[in-house]
């Protein structure tokens, strides 16, 4: 086992150009997570939370600065190597489900697979993880069947198909009733106890930050540790 820790976000920093302007998002960002860790990112709305997300996701890279995953920088690989790593490394979760209207519940869970594995035991595992999450008997629905919690339990177990040692969740509650937001949070730092991975969760709730180990602001473009 090695101790470094799993993630590690140096000197970021992240600015658009906004017509003839520019903006400043990031400005000097630093975070330090490890196995087991789960992180709330709280903040005003445009302080740069979904920012620093896609760029520890690898969605964005930085202007500059760095994000370390597991000792590699993943912004030096080429484009195709990205994906590639950013599938097999990174789970996502966002506000709004992206579930694909026309697949079913199984075949939304799979899709992470479908790029570049080959192993067939996806099957198994989206079933045991749909098992998991509360949806055995929802297998060969759509989306558009479900209510909008069961749609963000499918999100999580497609998020975690491919077993990512990074779980990022952009208001994953955000668009849910108080007791369905709290059901989807215990799922999700369940199975993230059970993963061994970092979670990373935005929220502008107070109620589900509560419930995180670790609680980080963002401020003037900064992550200020609680
Ligand atoms: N792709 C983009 N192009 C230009 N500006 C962006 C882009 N993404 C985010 N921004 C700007 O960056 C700021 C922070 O956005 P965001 O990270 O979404 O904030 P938060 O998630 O905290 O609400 C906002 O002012 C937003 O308009
Ligand atoms: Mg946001």
């Amino acid at each position: 086992m090695n101790d470094a820790p799993r993630l590690v976000v140096e000197s970021l920093t992240k600015t658009f150009a906004e017509g003839e302007r520019e903006v400043s998002v990031l400005r000097g960002a630093a975070l330090t997570a490890s196995v087991g860790d789960s992180v709330a990112i709280m903040g005003p709305s445009g302080s740069g939370k979904s920012t620093l997300l896609h760029c520890v996701g690898t969605l964005e890279p930085p202007t500059t600065g760095t994000v370390m995953i597991d000792g590699a920088d993943p912004f030096a690989l080429s484009e195709p190597e990205i994906a590639r790593f950013r599938n097999s490394t990174v789970g996502f979760v966002f506000q709004d489900h992206h579930l694909l209207p026309q697949y079913s519940v199984l075949e939304n869970a799979l899709l992470p697979t479908v790029a570049f594995r080959s192993a067939n035991d996806s099957q198994d595992r989206a079933r045991s993880l749909l098992d998991r999450v509360g949806l055995a008997h929802r297998l060969d629905h759509r989306p558009g069947e479900l209510s909008g919690g069961e749609r963000q339990r499918v999100a999580i177990a497609r998020a975690l198909i491919n077993q990512p040692g990074l779980l990022l969740c952009d208001e994953p509650t955000g668009n849910l009733d108080g007791p369905t937001a709290d059901s989807v949070a215990d799922l999700l730092l369940e199975l993230h106890a059970e993963a061994d991975s970092v979670l990373l969760v935005v929220t502008h709730s107070e109620h589900l930050a509560a419930r995180f180990a670790r609680h980080v602001d963002l401020q003037d473009g900064k992550c200020v540790e609680r």
